[in-house]
């Protein structure tokens, strides 16, 4: 297996000090930093603002990779915006959106040059996706309901990453497995055995003592 991406959630990290944090988190060996997006309908809680991103993109380092994972019902208000504004990777949930407009949000931010994932919540069957996954360059299996840091990874998720890994392996399909909630070392080796190519995780590197440490044992 190729080494796992390691991209650190932000959430719940104070705006003006999250250009520093990002900083360390690279330096200390993270790949891309993960923004979640929330806003207050599709799942109970907000979160940052569109303000936030370009405050954070502007004062962090330059090259810095961002991995968008929006948790909003009204995807099409948000996409174009978070283009502009540079992120590297667009996820958005199944639930969100109708299934008609899914391979028409694929091509739109193709036509950007941004990458597009595309996310289920722990009571959606994996399968509806089949349909879609030809398309996409990331699927980002939640492994929480969505909505708020610091929950308890529900392992019955990892059979989703094990069938798409499977499926990919027997179909014409370049994406890669996400997974995020609750990951931590012992959580996150389990992931990497079913086959992940990229780990989420908020709490348990941002409360680390030492995030370096916390990194590298997701590794
Ligand atoms: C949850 C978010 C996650 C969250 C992860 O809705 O999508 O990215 O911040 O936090 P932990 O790792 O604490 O579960
Ligand atoms: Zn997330």
């Amino acid at each position: 297996m190729d080494k796992v991406v390691i991209a650190p959630s932000i959430l719940g990290v104070d705006v003006k000090e999250a250009p520093q944090i990002c900083n360390e988190l690279i330096s200390s060996g993270a790949d891309m930093i993960h923004f979640d997006v929330m806003d207050g309908k599709f799942v109970p809680n907000t979160s940052f603002s569109f303000e936030d991103f370009k405050y954070i993109k502007e004062n962090a380092l330059e090259d810095m990779k961002f991995d968008v994972h929006l948790m909003v019902e009204d995807v099409y208000a948000y996409v174009e915006q978070y283009v502009l504004m540079g992120a590297d990777i667009i996820t958005f949930h199944y639930e969100a959106v109708k299934e008609s407009d899914i391979l028409h949000l694929a091509s739109l931010l193709h036509a950007y040059n941004i990458r597009v994932g595309i996310s289920i919540k722990p009571n959606t069957d994996v399968k509806v996706l089949t349909p879609f996954l030809s398309q996409m360059d990331l699927v980002l299996v939640m492994s929480v309901e969505p909505g708020a840091g610091g929950q308890k990874f529900n392992e019955a998720m990892l059979s989703k990453v094990e069938f798409l890994r499977d499926y990919r392996a027997l179909n014409e399909c370049h994406y890669e497995i996400e997974i995020d909630g609750g990951i931590n070392n012992l959580t996150g080796k389990k992931a990497k055995e079913s086959g992940v190519d990229y780990l989420v995780s908020g709490s348990y590197i941002i409360k680390a003592n030492n995030r370096k440490e916390a990194i590298e044992s997701l590794k």
